[in-house]
C-alpha cells in the first residue's frame, strides 16, 4: 500500500531524502489542537482527550483540520506518546488544567519487572485504525508522520506519574538503581520500536520521535539514558527501503549539544529547537541528515510582519551554511504550539516559508 510515488505533494519526503524541491516543505508540531475553533468542538463531542485520541474517526478529522485551512505539506497522526505507557496498563488519564496523569505509575522494581510490550494489534489498534483511516482520507494529498516519544521521555511520565518541574524522581533512579532504569528503558524501546514499524504498517509514511526531556539532564546521562535508546531505534527500527522508505525523525528538545552524534545514529532526519541556529546545525553535522525545525513557537504570538521576518531569517539561515541550497530542510517550529495562538498567524507562516523559499 506504500506509494509515497503517487503522492500530490512529497516536497516534505523529498526534503528528508535530500532532494531538490521547489520550495520548502512546512508542518508544526501541534498543528491539531486547542487554538482551533472546529477542534474544540470536536473535542467536545468526544467528551475527553483520550474518547477522541481512541476513535479513529474523531482522530481523523481532527488531523485533517489544520491540513483544510493551510497549505501544510505533511499531517500528522492525531494521537499522543502517552498512548504506550497507558497500553502497558499505566492507566492515562487527564486532569483539566494540571495535564497527563498515571494511576499506576512505576514505583518499584517490581513495578518495571511487570511491564511488557503491548500487542499493537490489540491494546494500540484504536491507533493503527487511525492511521489507516487518515491515509484513505488523505488520498495521496500529502504524506502522514506517525510519531511516539522516546524511551527516556516516556519513562520521564511512567516514573514521575505525569508532568515534572525537576524531574526528581527519575533522577533518583538513574543515580541510585542505573539497571533498574535501564531494565524499564529496554522494554519501552522494545515497545517503542514494535509502535513505529506498526503505524509504518498501517500506512504512516515517517516516524517522528518526540524527546521532549532528553535535554534536562547532564551530558553524561543523556547519553547513558537518552542518545543510547535514540541510537537503538535508528539502527533497528524497520521502516521499508528506497523510495518507499519511511524516514525516521529524531526530534529533541534542547539536543543542541549531541548533534553530530544524533546525526550518526543512521537516522534520515534530526528535528533541533530555537536553541541552535540552523546554520550552525547544518555547518556542524555536515550533510549527512535533513534537519528539522525551528522557529521559536513565541514566534506566532508576533505580529504578520515579524514573523515573515523571522521565517525568512530561519530559511537563509539554512541555505547560507547549505551552499545556498535549500535542500535538506523541513521548516517546522522549535516545540508545539500552544493554546493560545492565532490561527490567522499560522495561515502567515506556512504562506511565508513557501513564498520566500520560491523566490530561491
Ligand atoms: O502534533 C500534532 O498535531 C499531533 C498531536 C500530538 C498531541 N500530543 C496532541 C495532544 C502530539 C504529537 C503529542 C505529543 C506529546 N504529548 C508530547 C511530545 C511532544 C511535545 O509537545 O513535547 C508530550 C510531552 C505529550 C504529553 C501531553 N499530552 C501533554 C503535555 C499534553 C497537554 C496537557 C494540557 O492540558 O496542556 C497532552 C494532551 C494533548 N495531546 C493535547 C493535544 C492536542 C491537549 C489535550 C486536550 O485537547 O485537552
Amino acid at each position: 500500500m506504500d506509494d509515497p510515488v503517487s503522492l500530490k505533494n512529497d516536497r516534505f519526503l523529498r526534503a528528508l531524502r535530500s532532494e531538490p524541491v521547489d520550495c520548502t516543505p512546512v508542518w508544526l508540531m501541534r498543528q491539531a489542537g486547542r487554538y482551533l475553533p472546529e477542534y474544540r468542538a470536536t473535542r467536545q463531542q468526544a467528551g475527553s482527550f483520550m474518547g477522541l485520541a481512541t476513535n479513529p474517526e474523531l482522530a481523523c478529522e481532527v488531523t485533517l483540520q489544520p491540513l483544510r485551512r493551510y497549505a501544510l505539506d505533511a499531517a500528522i497522526l492525531f494521537s499522543d506518546i502517552l498512548t504506550v505507557p497507558d497500553a502497558m496498563g499505566l492507566g492515562l488519564y487527564f486532569v483539566e488544567g494540571e495535564g497527563p496523569k498515571f494511576k499506576d505509575p512505576v514505583r518499584s522494581e517490581a513495578d518495571i519487572a511487570k511491564l511488557a510490550v503491548p500487542d499493537m494489534g490489540s491494546e494500540l489498534r484504536y491507533v493503527m485504525d487511525a492511521v489507516a483511516l487518515i491515509r484513505r482520507e488523505l488520498d495521496g494529498s500529502v504524506p502522514l508522520i506517525g510519531f511516539s516519544g522516546s524511551p527516556w521521555t516516556l519513562a520521564c511520565y511512567m516514573v514521575e506519574g505525569g508532568g515534572s518541574k525537576d524531574f526528581a524522581r527519575i533522577k533518583s533512579l538513574a543515580l541510585n538503581n542505573p539497571a533498574a532504569l535501564h531494565r524499564l528503558l529496554e522494554v519501552t524501546t522494545d515497545a517503542v520500536i514494535a509502535y513505529l514499524a506498526a503505524q509504518h504498517a498501517a500506512g504512516a509514511q515517517a516516524l517522528q520521535v518526540f524527546d521532549t526531556w532528553g535535554g534536562v539532564m547532564a551530558p553524561h546521562l543523556y547519553r547513558e539514558f537518552s542518545l543510547r535508546y535514540l541510537q537503538r531505534i535508528a539502527a533497528e527500527l524497520p521502516r521499508g527501503e528506497g523510495k518507499s522508505r519511511a524516514p525516521l525523525i529524531l526530534f529533541g528538545k534542547g539536543n543542541a549539544p549531541y548533534l553530530e552524534e544524533l546525526a550518526a545514529s543512521g537516522t534520515e532526519g534530526l528535528g533541533v529547537d530555537w536553541t541552535v541556529g540552523l546554520g550552525e546545525a547544518r555547518r556542524r553535522i555536515g550533510k549527512q541528515v535533513a534537519l528539522q525545525g525551528n522557529l521559536d513557537p513565541a514566534t506566532l504570538y508576533a505580529s504578520p510582519e515579524v514573523i515573515r521576518a523571522e521565517a525568512a531569517r530561519a530559511l537563509d539561515d539554512y541555505a547560507a551554511a547549505n551552499g545556498g541550497s535549500r535542500e535538506g530542510h523541513v521548516f517546522n517550529l522549535g516545540h508545539g504550539m500552544s493554546p493560545d495562538m492565532d490561527p490567522e498567524h499560522v495561515r502567515v507562516l506556512v504562506d511565508a516559508v513557501h513564498q520566500h523559499s520560491r523566490r530561491g
